[in-house]
């Protein structure tokens, strides 16, 4: 038996890194899942990948959930796939990066855009929906960035948003409760990704720059990200709700 068994869970960003592995970890766990991105044919490999491994998962691609219009349908879709929904899991993000003078107001905007907006719509879409079903779980991927300044590489616009996540999430806590609703964020440190992976390549120096900060000198893997937020999910978890977790291999502890 699994710790999500029957439960309907919408993530979005299943084409790669943490989202397909956070679908992988969700179907094992007995969830269906519904998984979206704005990547079409990644996102049907991951399709494939929980299938094959006998999971259940419906994949939703292209989708840009900048747009409120397309956040509104892959909910609407989710609902409709397995006949309501119980998790929203908001991993999808775009940040742009850069020191602040060269930061232009199309890169704050399109960063907020990508990261603040994206579990706001998905969040606000999905809410009717978890009230409907007598309540639910809203977990909310933030990062280190929302509580502490990072060096490399330069990112006003990622720590806004992301403190912005955090606080948002408070605040759906607080206002889920009388439904039902319990809402989380955790705030990963460095994950490496296999597309990060490949973007680094052999620059030590870069890996070391962005992991010094972190007490375990290495990134995470993301299976480390993923089994917290399918515990958080899970009715063992009932008694949390407006909290942030920090899992970032104790960067923001010193
Ligand atoms: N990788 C890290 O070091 C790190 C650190 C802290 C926090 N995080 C957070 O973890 C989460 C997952 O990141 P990841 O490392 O797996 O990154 P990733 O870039 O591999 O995955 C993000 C996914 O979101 C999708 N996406 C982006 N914009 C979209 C849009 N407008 N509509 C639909 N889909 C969209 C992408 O196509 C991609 O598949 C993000 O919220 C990120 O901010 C990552």
């Amino acid at each position: 038996m699994g710790s999500l068994d029957g439960k309907i869970v919408l993530i979005t960003g299943t084409a790669g890194g943490q989202g397909r592995v956070a679908a992988l970890a969700f179907a094992r766990e007995g969830a269906k899942v519904v998984g979206c991105d704005i990547q079409v044919a990644a996102n049907d490999e991951t399709v494939e990948l929980v299938r094959r491994a006998g999971g259940e998962m419906t994949g939703v691609a292209p989708i840009d959930l900048t747009d409120p219009d397309q956040a509104r349908r892959v909910v609407e879709e989710a609902v409709a796939a397995y006949g309501g929904l119980d998790v929203v899991y908001n991993n999808a993000a775009m940040p742009r990066f850069g020191p602040l003078p060269g930061f232009s107001v199309e890169d704050w905007r399109a960063t907020i855009t990508g990261e603040l907006d994206i579990p706001f719509f998905v969040s606000k879409f999905a809410w009717p929906h978890l009230v409907d079903r007598g309540g639910g779980v809203i977990v909310n991927i933030a990062s280190m960035a929302g509580m502490i300044a990072g060096e490399v590489p330069p990112m006003v616009a990622h720590s806004a948003a992301n403190a912005g996540i955090i606080g948002m999430t408070r605040q759906l806590a607080l206002e889920g409760a009388r439904h039902g609703i319990r809402a989380v964020t955790v705030s990963p440190g460095p994950v490496l990704t296999p597309a990060s992976d490949r973007d680094l390549g052999d620059d030590q120096a870069a890996r070391d720059a962005i992991t010094r900060k972190t007490m375990l000198k290495r990134f995470a893997r993301p299976e480390e990200i993923v089994e917290l937020v399918v515990f958080l999910a899970s009715d063992r978890a009932a008694y949390i709700t407006g909290a942030n977790y920090a899992l970032d291999g104790g960067a923001s502890a010193w």
